[in-house]
């Protein structure tokens, strides 16, 4: 059934009469040798219809695997060469790395290559060395901003069954070079540090690690008194110290390959070291002490709490900034890809290009939290794009784009996460377009100056058909989809307007949460004079947190990009935009093209019916009959409230909401 179980790596048989190899010869077999091997008789028997044998030597086109014996420099331990030539009289083709998961990765990429009409020979290397998924998923199996069922981990049936499932999870998140993956919610619990889940956690471990995934725990900061019986989780306290020592000790006993370890700390509630008085480089520091050269602490920057009453934009700089270069060698500060959280659109976090000394890991939310879930289409490839570029200016310096900082040159680690989008349902992602979410993530992850555009190409030609009347229309589809979320739910830089709680729907108008800044009018401050957010000197001055030449791109809201313009700045109606239409009436058009556009992927998608098989082509209809249907709620219940406060009549020709 075309479900969309399999991904990206459907391997259906390719119409271009392309001689494809007919045999993969490996030296040995490695579990992971036999991963790649098992995948290329798959792909190649799929593409081409055959069957394909695996032999030790050549005697018919063949894909040949071979570690090198004297290291390539350039390839590091996980890139590969894929070269045409010959042997023994046959077209071979060669595909080579310096470790066995060079060599999967180099797998993986030949099947690409053929699917996505591209030149065989290639030498590739990934930019970043963390490429993580996080898996905000619960020990009762519920995910956090999950969209596509319940989570994949099987705690209960766990360590007896091994879901083949599992298999399928390392390898699609291998086929895009992911290599770790961290099991559990950000807030979490003790428990899943109690050797019960530790020996389900080794099972996943055990599976994944062929694929060169290796796990890790998001670990909740007082789990020394939860756990261990502690008057206190003090890092400072020795006992404290020698609790997470012994206990790491215990997790490489059974993981010995265990990444490390996830930690949202004083924030949204969770305990940390603040609560004893301590930064969070003394949380970090413990812990990377007790993992030691074993595995990475990836301490989140995502820190608010209502007590600040200053912007709340402000508060993840204020309390890291200062702190840049007293982190230990194996802590990586994980850092949201914008300052609020993320939103349809945000600037990018003023602390990229603000802490030179520290590896700054990024963290994207592939599940669409804020985007309208798994119903609305929304091709996040184009957002990831927009703040891997931005520059940071970091050190004063031009060129600094965040992809660089996140790259990490000077810096031993470097990493990037996105909070996963998958679960139990059957298509993974909860529907077919945000596979591509998973996909894109991973491309970028490996190489975070790739660009959206071709990654989305290639997805849509292995994902549904090479055939150019499908693929260029839908990847211009996908191409402005965010946009257009963007336009009717949080136009001109508007942000945080969602309905309280679960974020779906609009709800600009709450103002009764007992945090202020849990508030969406905190967000956009409307009133009958003007609206938006001031951000600059008059206001919050969060501006100033970014590099003098990065504050340019916004300072000025005659000459900024007008997408980002009530983020920065609270404007009168009357301001003039610079189509020289009144800020009220762009406004409300933002939003009226918002909602048309997304009834107008609906027309694109039914002209897309002759190249997609009748059960995805339907699926993928009705949420798009969903989307167009709410982004009308979007737009009539926003220009409705937003009006009640401006008091002005709409633009003509548009219509009232209704
Ligand atoms: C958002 C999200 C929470 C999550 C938090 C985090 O606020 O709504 O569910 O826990 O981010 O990233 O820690």
């Amino acid at each position: 059934a075309e479900d969309g179980y399999d991904l990206w790596l459907r391997y259906k048989p390719l119409a271009s009469a392309e001689p494809l190899p007919r045999a993969i010869v490996a030296q040995d077999n490695t579990p992971t040798v036999k991963a790649a091997v098992a995948e290329l008789q798959r792909g190649l028997s799929g593409l081409s219809g055959r069957r394909i044998s695996v032999a030790k030597n050549v005697s018919a086109p063949s894909v040949v695997l071979t570690r090198l014996t004297t290291p390539e420099a350039g390839l590091g331990n996980e890139g590969y060469m894929i070269r045409e030539g010959r042997q023994n009289g046959q077209p071979v083709v060669r595909i080579r790395a310096n470790s066995d998961i060079g060599l999967l990765y180099g797998a993986f990429a030949y099947l690409r290559r053929i699917q996505t009409g591209a030149t065989t020979d290639t030498t590739d290397a990934p930019k970043v060395r963390l490429r993580l998924l996080n898996h905000w998923d619960n020990l009762d199996g519920t995910v956090e901003r999950g969209y596509a069922g319940a989570s994949l981990w099987d705690w209960w049936r766990l360590p007896d069954l091994q879901d083949p499932r599992y298999t399928d999870y390392a390898r699609a998140n291998a086929s895009i070079g992911i290599n770790g993956t961290v099991l559990n919610n950000v807030n979490a619990k003790a428990a899943s540090l109690t050797a019960p889940y530790l020996d389900k956690a080794a099972v996943l471990a055990d599976t994944f690690r062929p694929y060169g995934i290796r796990i890790y725990l998001s670990a909740r900061f007082s789990a020394p008194i939860e756990l261990g019986g502690l008057k206190t989780a003090d890092p400072l306290d020795p006992a404290v110290r020698a609790w997470w020592k012994a206990k790491a000790d215990e997790i490489y006993a059974k993981i010995p390959d265990f990444g490390g370890f996830l930690v949202k700390a004083n924030s949204e509630g969770q305990p940390g070291p603040q609560d004893y008085g301590r930064t969070h480089e003394d949380g970090a520091n413990m812990l990377a002490e007790a993992l030691g050269n074993r595995g990475v602490v990836m301490w989140r920057a995502f820190v608010y709490k209502a007590e600040v009453a200053d912007d709340r934009h402000k508060q993840a700089y204020s309390e890291f900034k200062p702190h840049d270069g007293q982190f230990a060698p194996n802590v990586l500060v994980q850092v949201k890809n914008g300052a609020i959280d993320f939103q349809p659109r945000e600037p990018f976090h003023p602390l990229f290009g603000a802490m030179p000394k520290t590896p700054l890991m990024m963290e994207f939310q592939i599940t669409k939290e804020y985007l309208g879930f798994a119903t609305h289409l929304a091709y996040l490839g184009q957002y990831y794009e927009e703040t891997l570029r931005a520059d940071t200016f970091q050190n004063g310096q031009t060129g600094w784009s965040v992809a660089r900082v996140v790259e990490g040159e000077h810096h031993a680690l470097s990493g990037m996460a996105g909070v996963a989008n998958i679960g139990t349902d059957r298509n993974w992602s909860g529907s077919h377009f945000d596979q591509a979410n998973w996909y894109a993530f991973g491309r970028l992850a490996w190489n975070p100056q790739g660009s959206a555009h071709d990654i989305a190409t290639e997805w849509a030609k292995m994902t549904f058909t090479p055939d150019p009347r499908f693929v260029t229309p839908v990847v211009a589809l996908m191409m402005r989809s965010r946009e257009t979320v963007a336009d009717y739910m949080t136009p001109l830089g508007l942000h945080h307007l969602m309905d309280t709680g679960h974020h779906y729907g609009p709800g600009p108008w709450v103002d009764n949460l007992g945090r202020p800044d849990w508030n969406p009018v905190y967000y956009h401050k409307a009133d009958d004079k003007g609206i938006g957010f001031d951000r600059t000197r008059t206001g919050s001055d969060a501006l100033s947190q970014y590099d003098l030449q990065a504050q340019k791109f916004w300072a000025d809201p005659k000459s900024m990009d007008e997408r980002y313009l009530l983020w920065f700045h609270h404007l009168s109606w009357d301001y003039k935009t610079r189509s020289g239409r009144p800020l009220w009436d762009e406004l409300v058009l933002t939003y009226d093209k918002g909602a048309k556009e997304a009834a107008a992927m609906q027309q694109t998608w039914a002209e897309m019916k002759p190249y997609v098989d009748a059960e995805r082509f339907k699926a993928i209809a009705s949420t798009l009959r969903i989307q167009a249907r709410e982004a009308k709620w979007w737009r009539d219940a926003s220009i409705a409230y937003f009006q009640s406060k401006s008091g002005r009549p709409l633009p003509a020709g548009v219509a009232a909401p209704e």
